[in-house]
C-alpha cells in the first residue's frame, strides 16, 4: 500500500512543470539564437528582439505557435517539438537578458509620442501607454508585453497583422481593436519610436 502512494506522488510531482530555469532555457536557445540573437537582441528586422520580455508573455505566445492560435509558419516548426518545460525554461531565459535600444529619427517622434502617451480622440484610439508603461515595459501581470527596443519592421509587421485579422490571438481583440483605427502613417511612426523607447 504504501508503495503504491508513494509510486501514487512520485508521478502527480514528476508530471507537474516546474518554474522556468534561465540556465537550462540558454542550452536550450541554440537553435533560437541563430533568428533571435544569442542573447535575444536580434540583428534581423523581420525577427523580433526576445530580451527582457515578459516571461509569461513568451510562454503563451509560445504555446499559441504550437496550437496556431498565432498562425505562423517558421515559429510553429520551431516549437512543433518543445514541451511545456522547455518553453518556461526558454521564456526564463530570454525574460533574464537585456534589450538594446535603437536611435529614433527625428521625424517620427512627435507624432509618436503624442500617439503613445494621449492616444488620438479624432480616431478614438486609446493611449498606448496605459497598457504599455510609460518606458515600454509592459505589465507582465496584466499580459501587456514590453514593446521598447523592438525591431521596428517586426513591429510594423505584427501590428499590421492585428489590423488584417491575421494575428488574432490577443485576448478580447484588445489590439485588433485599437490597431483598426490606426493609420498606416501612425503604425510607421510607432514603430520607428517604440524602437528607442525606455
Ligand atoms: C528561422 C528563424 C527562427 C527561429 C529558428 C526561431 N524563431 Fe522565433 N520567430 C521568428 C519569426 C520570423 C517570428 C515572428 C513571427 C510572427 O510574425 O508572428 C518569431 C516570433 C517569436 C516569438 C514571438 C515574439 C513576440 O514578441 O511576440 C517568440 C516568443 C519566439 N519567436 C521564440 C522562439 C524560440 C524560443 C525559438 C527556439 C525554440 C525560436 N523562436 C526560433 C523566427 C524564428
Ligand atoms: C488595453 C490595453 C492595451 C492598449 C491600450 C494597447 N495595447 Fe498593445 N497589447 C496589448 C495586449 C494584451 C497585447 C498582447 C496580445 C497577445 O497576448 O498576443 C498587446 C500587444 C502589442 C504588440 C505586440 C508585441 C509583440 O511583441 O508582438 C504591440 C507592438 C503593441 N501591443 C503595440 C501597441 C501600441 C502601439 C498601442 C497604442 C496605439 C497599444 N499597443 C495599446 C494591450 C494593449
Amino acid at each position: 500500500m504504501r508503495k503504491i502512494i508513494g509510486l501514487a506522488l512520485f508521478v502527480i510531482f514528476s508530471s507537474q512543470v516546474q518554474a522556468g530555469d534561465a540556465a537550462k532555457g540558454k542550452e536550450k536557445s541554440l537553435i533560437c539564437g541563430s533568428c533571435h540573437g544569442a542573447d535575444g537582441n536580434s540583428a534581423i528586422p523581420a525577427n523580433p528582439s526576445l530580451a527582457g520580455q515578459a516571461e509569461s508573455y513568451l510562454v503563451k505566445q509560445l504555446k499559441d505557435f504550437k496550437s496556431k492560435a498565432r498562425d505562423n509558419a517558421i515559429m510553429s516548426a520551431q516549437v512543433a517539438n518543445l514541451t511545456e518545460q522547455d518553453m518556461q525554461d526558454l521564456a526564463a531565459f530570454y525574460a533574464s537578458q537585456k534589450v538594446q535600444h535603437m536611435a529614433v529619427a527625428s521625424k517620427y517622434i512627435a507624432t509618436a509620442q503624442k500617439l503613445y502617451r494621449g492616444g488620438d480622440s479624432d480616431r478614438d484610439i486609446a493611449a498606448c501607454i496605459a497598457c504599455h508603461g510609460a518606458n515600454g515595459e509592459g505589465m507582465p501581470a496584466a499580459g501587456f508585453p514590453a514593446i521598447g527596443g523592438q525591431q521596428p519592421a517586426y513591429t510594423m509587421a505584427t501590428l499590421k497583422a492585428f489590423r488584417s485579422g491575421a494575428r488574432n490571438n490577443d485576448m478580447n481583440g484588445i489590439m485588433r481593436d485599437i490597431v483598426a483605427k490606426m493609420s498606416d502613417e501612425q503604425i510607421e511612426a510607432l514603430s520607428y519610436y517604440l524602437a528607442g523607447l525606455h
